[in-house]
């Protein structure tokens, strides 16, 4: 690339290939471009920002035309295409686009005889959202107050989410409620420059399995919240299909966007809700993880199951371990199961959870896997692992491997640093038996991937 005058250049480009996670390539004179976004078949208009090893990344700028796979174009909006940059697929052909990206990704890396078991659906494929996390601000500057979704790749400004069918309608009643009632106010919302304002996010998590809803408002302490009114307004909704169980005021002065208490009142209620799952129960409190879309975690664990064996286990491991749910969907194929986790809220949830469910075969470590495995005397006959997306610590996974069972179940929610971890699993004397993919967030480029790894 003749270094200046081509550098910030403007192109049109097919899009040839698309690789993991919604990777778009195109070929222009000859050389590779990569960018992010984009759907295999469309002609896009591609900014060139930086030269590579052997391709040139490039920015997505606009869409010049549909691709031929695009067969669902008038039902969504451009802000529906932020969330959901699959919207405009049918969801057979979405499923395909995911296989193919994590299979091709495979076989980049060398990795091959395995058995490749499928990608299973979500089972639903709308709606399937148990929490959203909304901001408030406003669509342009200057404009009323908006509770929704940042706009596709804007630090400002607010997207109403009408017509969002990734959550069912109990959400959007509320989310419409709470912005119509601070707008009829005239209430500020909080400015992530000038930290000014008061209204900062609105989470609200839904339990699938129970109905129960759980409200909380965040905002900063620059104003008063009409605690009285505010739950009037809630609690009168007479159109829910669940319940709220609980509403949460949690005051954040904190500079950054993420959702964080520095104090957090209960106004009604209760401060959790339970969800179900595999006839298992867990309390779901304001701030710990659950898997966004219940019903598929509950397909995500079937599988989980299903590649560990019904046989009895003496000692599994499950590393990442989180709220513990997979520890508890193990606890009865196993005399003691032990789950790692670094989150000390989350290990706590994980040993109440336990307790909900009368189990007593399981000790819960709240450290870092890399850490806290030094310090285990114990022989496990399998380890199940559910890092997040960066994946194992290079140093972790080599004291993980040392524990020498002739198992490993590895659910990955990033196929790249899966592939990397595989790699080390092979020089260490494993191989690949089979994987499955599990999509749990239909319209949206991510998968969920679980493999079985077993001595060579
Ligand atoms: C994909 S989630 C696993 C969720 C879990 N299986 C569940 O169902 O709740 C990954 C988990 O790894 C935890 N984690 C991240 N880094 C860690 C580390 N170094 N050691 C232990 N846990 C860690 C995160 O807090 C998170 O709960």
């Amino acid at each position: 690339m003749k270094k200046l005058r081509r550098k910030k250049k403007i192109i049109e480009i097919k899009i040839e290939d698309a690789i993991f996670p919604n990777k778009s390539i195109g070929i222009y004179e000859g050389e590779k471009i990569i960018f992010k976004g984009g759907i295999k078949g469309q002609t896009v208009k591609v900014q060139f920002k930086k030269r590579k090893k052997d391709y040139i990344e490039g920015k997505l700028l606009e869409t010049i035309e549909n691709s031929p796979l695009e067969k669902n174009l008038t039902k969504y909006t451009e802000y529906d295409l932020g969330p959901c940059p699959y919207g405009t697929l049918l969801y057979e052909d979405e499923l395909q686009l995911k296989e193919e990206q994590v299979l091709k990704l495979f076989e980049k890396e060398n990795i091959k005889d395995f058995k490749f078991l499928g990608i299973e659906k979500s089972p639903n494929e709308f709606a399937y959202r148990n929490k959203m996390e909304y901001t408030f601000g406003d669509a342009f500057k200057g404009g009323p107050i908006v509770l929704g979704l940042h706009k596709k790749g804007r630090f400002y400004e607010i997207a109403d989410t009408d017509g969002c069918d990734l959550v069912d309608e109990d959400f959007t009643n509320i989310r419409k409620t709470v912005m119509n009632y601070f707008r009829d106010k005239n209430s500020s919302f909080y400015n992530k420059r000038k930290h000014e304002g008061f209204l900062r996010h609105l989470v609200v998590r839904k339990a699938h399995s129970t109905g129960q809803i759980l409200v909380n408002l965040v905002t900063s302490s620059q104003d008063n919240l009409n605690s009285k009114e505010f739950l009037n307004e809630l609690l009168s909704l007479k159109d829910l299909k669940g319940k709220i169980q609980g509403i949460l005021h949690t005051i954040n002065d904190g500079l950054g966007d993420t959702v964080k208490a520095d104090e957090l009142l209960l106004l009604y209620g209760k401060d959790y809700i339970v969800e179900e799952i595999l006839g298992l129960k867990f309390n779901i409190s304001p701030f710990s993880f659950f898997q966004t879309n219940t019903w598929g975690a509950e397909k995500l664990y079937s599988i989980v199951r299903e590649f560990i064996g019904g046989e009895k286990k003496d000692v599994v491991f499950d590393l990442y371990s989180g709220t513990g749910t997979i520890a508890q969907i193990i606890s009865p194929i196993a005399k003691e199961v032990v789950g790692i986790e670094i989150v000390e809220e989350a290990v706590d949830k994980a040993k109440e959870n336990m307790k909900l469910n009368n189990l007593d075969n399981i000790e819960f470590i709240a450290d870092d896997v890399l850490k806290a495995v030094d310090n285990i005397d114990k022989k496990p006959d399998l380890i199940v692992i559910d890092p997040p997306r960066e994946g194992i610590h290079p140093k972790a996974i080599e004291k993980i491997i040392d524990f020498d069972p002739d198992r490993f179940v590895y659910v990955s929610c990033n196929p790249v640093t899966l592939a990397r971890d595989l790699k080390v699993f092979e020089e260490r004397g494993y191989k690949l038996d089979k994987m499955k993919l599990m999509d749990m967030f239909p319209r949206t480029p991510h998968v969920e991937t679980v493999v079985l790894i077993e001595r060579r």
